[in-house]
């Protein structure tokens, strides 16, 4: 596609949560056929790649996160046919299709567990992590799990406990136990025959656990209010320096296929983070950069931290951005609806992979939801803090027929209350919607290089226009965000021949500019600087 560069440097991915894009089973949960209906909208919007997240077959206590068999479609989501059909059929239109992979815990009621469980002296005890309680009883050390409580379960049966970084029905796998490794690299392969383009995985720096089980130091910077388990440093938990090696073991058997891509969840700071493109670069391809997820919004601030990661990054390793998931606050509910617009710009025009989460080319809210309808785990157990996730996983907005098209029936979570008026079929007639800004801005980064391959260069920063330019050979864009609500005006290069290629709000495109350029409140601009 761009001569030697793999598909993944210039492509945009776009994250799919198959619970909430499209039901069409009349069951008001989402699943493969929808997704492969869809995806005449996702060549609408002009993505390359979807990650779908887990579609495997779970009891569907983390909602996918927990599953029961790593080679199986999940009834709820349709069939081994359905997901076969939703490959060819995203390949013929030319999309990759990426998926879900969840080594770190499988559900307790995986065929492997069941088996570890059995008995102390069952084949696959060391399949998973089994310590004996402590010398006065009680759990085995302090480690605390990431969904609130001990991370360590009894077993009354055999009389151990087991380690769960999440739910105690998400017991974590022993990925020093080489069996393990094999079996997990053969569901890599499984995936892979089938023509998986790649693989987004999950809690990847959690894989490896301190082998002598010593307990985490307290964290002076805790307060109240944080999940409970941000009381301890993950020092003997997350991050151990052994999971570089079964990074690059994962590594190797997505490069037994060509053009395979591997992404890893990683939420570490940028210095740890950057580590994980692997010595050599034989770790993953894409550490997932989640600054953005929470960075305060303000140009010196976001400036600072581009500049952060372009210098991190090691030799030969490829950026990426993030502006939203299904685990983190819609962009929309953090910034406003009309920063959501410049967010946009800014995650499509900086340099790197954007991933943009379903729903946010809708500008969709954060949803409050009623106490009785929170199905998060997360938030049942560590409630009224807002650590709740479903709040950013209410279901896609398509029209405004009933449920949003999304359902002909209720939906598992409650529709956002805009979906009336905010939804793909409105906002595709509606020349200033952020939706055509995304449609827009993802068809000019295809007929200009410079956005996705070039380089990256500040221009100016102030507290509220943040400014750079991306370059390549004799093409130079020059991107303009106004990060407050009111005017701003920024002088451009002496000289300067220029034109506006993409503006916020539309009606500006293709004006040319000369001397100084003046910005609406929130409005950002993509500026052809070579243009005559
Ligand atoms: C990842 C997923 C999240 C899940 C957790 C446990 O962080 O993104 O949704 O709950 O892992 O699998």
């Amino acid at each position: 596609m761009n001569g030697s560069r793999p598909w993944w440097q210039s492509a945009v991915i776009y994250q799919i949560y198959p619970r909430s894009f499209q039901d069409t089973n009349d069951d008001g949960i989402g699943d493969l056929n929808g997704i492969t209906q869809r995806l005449p909208d996702l060549i609408d919007l002009g993505v390359d790649a979807i990650w779908i997240s887990p579609i495997f077959r779970s009891p569907m206590k983390d909602f996918g996160y927990d599953i029961s068999d790593y080679v199986d479609v999940d009834p709820i989501f349709g069939t081994m046919a359905d997901f076969e059909r939703l490959i060819a059929e995203a390949h013929a239109r030319g999309i990759k299709v990426i998926l879900d992979f969840v080594p770190n815990h499988s559900s307790d009621q995986h065929a492997w567990f069941l088996e570890s469980r059995a008995s102390r002296t069952s084949a696959k005890r060391d399949w998973y992590i089994w310590r004996d309680p402590a010398p006065g009883g009680g759990p085995p050390n302090n480690w605390l799990s990431e969904f609130g409580g001990s991370a360590w379960e009894f077993d009354a049966a055999t009389g151990q406990y087991y380690y769960h970084a999440f739910l105690n029905s998400q017991p974590d796998l022993n990925w020093r136990n080489p069996e393990v490794v094999a079996a997990m690299r053969d569901v890599l392969r499984f995936w892979m025959r089938k023509g998986i383009d790649g693989f987004r995985v999950d809690v990847i720096w959690h894989l490896i656990k301190d082998r002598q089980f010593r307990d985490n130091p307290p964290n002076p910077n805790y307060h109240a209010g944080r999940p409970p388990n941000e009381a301890l440093i993950p020092l003997y938990t997350t991050d151990l320096p052994e999971v570089h090696d079964v990074i690059g073991t994962l590594r190797r058997t997505v490069d037994e296929f060509p053009d395979r891509l591997l992404i890893g969840e990683i939420y570490l700071p940028v210095e740890r983070l950057v580590a994980y493109y692997g010595r050599d670069l034989g770790g993953v391809h894409l550490p997932f950069n989640f600054a953005l997820l929470s960075a305060r919004w303000d140009a010196k601030h976001l400036q600072a931290l581009i500049t952060e990661y372009e210098g991190a990054l090691p030799k030969g390793g490829w950026p990426n951005w993030v502006l939203g998931n299904h685990d983190r606050p819609r962009i929309a509910g953090r910034v406003g609806q009309r920063q959501a617009a410049v967010a946009a710009m800014l995650l499509l025009t900086l340099r790197g992979t954007p991933t943009i989460y379903n729903g946010d080319e809708l500008g969709m809210p954060q949803v409050d939801i009623p106490r009785h309808r929170v199905r998060d785990p997360f938030e049942r157990n560590v409630p009224g803090i807002g650590v709740g996730r479903d709040g950013c996983r209410t279901p896609m907005q398509w029209d405004s027929s009933r449920n949003a098209g999304f359902s002909r029936v209720d939906p598992w979570l409650p529709l956002a209350d805009d979906w009336r008026s905010n939804n793909v079929a409105n906002l595709r007639e509606d020349a200033l919607s952020i939706l055509n800004l995304y449609r827009r801005l993802l068809r000019v980064r295809k007929e200009r290089p410079a956005l996705s391959l070039g380089s990256y260069r500040p221009y100016v920063v102030d507290e509220d226009l943040l400014a750079y330019y991306r370059e390549l050979n004799d093409s130079r864009l020059l991107i303009v965000l106004n990060l407050t609500d009111g005017p701003q005006a920024l002088k451009l290069e002496e000289g300067a021949h220029a034109r506006i290629l993409v503006s916020t709000e539309a009606k500006r495109d293709g004006d040319l500019v000369k001397g100084t350029v003046t910005l609406a409140g929130d409005e950002g601009l993509v500026i052809d600087m070579a243009s005559r």
